[in-house]
Order: structure tokens, then C-alpha cells, then sequence
């Protein structure tokens, strides 16, 4: 009876370890989707900050395929491409000119201030000196006009 009652309790101590085990591995491959979840979540903040930061553009430049130019060109489909490629836009000479392709890097320069990268350009904006927010931006553009 004791016997029975000790193995019994093994048997159960036994499952016990055995599903804390799985249990761990669950934690385990939980963490991970975790913290894929919170690096896409941190993605999508900061695209939604991008999304306001642009409010400053949307005045000039719409985003969407088959929208029309605006003062500054439909950016749709833009980022990788040479610059000044929009159908149906006069761009100024200077960006014409400029021999510029959009990347990631090439844009963060030109949000910053447009007229360093480009004299001569006629986009009227200043530009955007906190890089944080430049990054949200480009982070934006990027889901956006793709
Ligand atoms: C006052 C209107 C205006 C505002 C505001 C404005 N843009 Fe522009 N944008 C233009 C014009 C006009 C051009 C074309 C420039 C040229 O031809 O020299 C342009 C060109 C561009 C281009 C190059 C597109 C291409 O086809 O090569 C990008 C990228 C761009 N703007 C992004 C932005 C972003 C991002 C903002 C906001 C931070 C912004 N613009 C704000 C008017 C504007």
C-alpha cells in the first residue's frame, strides 16, 4: 500500500517535472514571440509617429498609388528609386540633376534640410532637425509609399 501510494507519487512528481519541462520550453519559445511581438509594436509606434511627423508634408506630397501630385510630387513607390522619376511632375533642374537615389541614408539628409542636399531645389520646407523624429519619418515613408 505504502508502495503503491510512494509510486504513485513518483509517477506524479515525475509528470510534474515532465510538464514543467514542456511548460519551459513554452515559456521559452513564448519569450521569443515576446519579444518579437514588442520589436514589432516598437516598429508600429514608431511608424504612427511618422505617420503625424508627415502631417508636415502631406500639405505637398500625397503617399498612395494613383494619387494625384500635389506642390511636391505623389511619393508613392519612391524610396529606392533615382530621385525627380515621378511621372507627370516638373521637377526643378537642380533635382533633376541631381543624380540622387532614395535611400535610407539620402533621405535622412534631405528631410533634415533639403536645400544642403539640393541647391536650388523648390521644395519649400526648412527641414527637420531632431534626428528621432527624421527616423520615425523615414520609418513611415517606408510602410507608406511602398
Ligand atoms: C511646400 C511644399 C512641400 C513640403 C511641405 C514638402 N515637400 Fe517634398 N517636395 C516638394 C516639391 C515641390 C518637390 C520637388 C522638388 C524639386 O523638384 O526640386 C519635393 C520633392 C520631394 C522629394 C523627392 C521626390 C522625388 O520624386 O524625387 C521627397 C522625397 C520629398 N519631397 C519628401 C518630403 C518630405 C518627407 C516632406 C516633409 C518633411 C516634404 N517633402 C515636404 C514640396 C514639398
Amino acid at each position: 500500500m505504502f508502495n503503491l501510494r510512494y509510486a504513485a507519487t513518483t509517477l506524479l512528481l515525475a509528470g510534474c517535472i515532465a510538464a514543467a519541462g514542456s511548460t519551459l520550453v513554452a515559456a521559452e519559445e513564448k519569450g521569443v514571440t515576446q519579444s518579437e511581438r514588442s520589436a514589432n509594436s516598437a516598429d508600429e509606434a514608431e511608424i504612427k509617429r511618422g505617420r503625424l511627423l508627415f502631417l508636415q508634408c502631406r500639405a505637398c506630397h500625397e503617399v498612395a498609388a494613383g494619387q494625384p501630385h500635389k506642390v511636391g510630387p505623389n511619393l508613392h513607390g519612391f524610396i529606392g528609386q533615382a530621385a525627380a522619376r515621378a511621372d507627370g511632375f516638373k521637377y526643378s533642374d537642380a533635382l533633376s540633376k541631381s543624380n540622387l537615389t532614395w535611400d535610407a541614408a539620402t533621405l535622412d539628409r534631405w528631410i533634415k534640410h533639403p536645400s544642403t542636399v539640393v541647391p536650388g531645389t523648390m521644395m519649400a520646407y526648412v527641414g527637420m532637425a531632431s534626428e528621432t523624429d527624421r527616423r520615425a519619418l523615414i520609418a513611415y515613408l517606408e510602410s507608406a509609399t511602398k
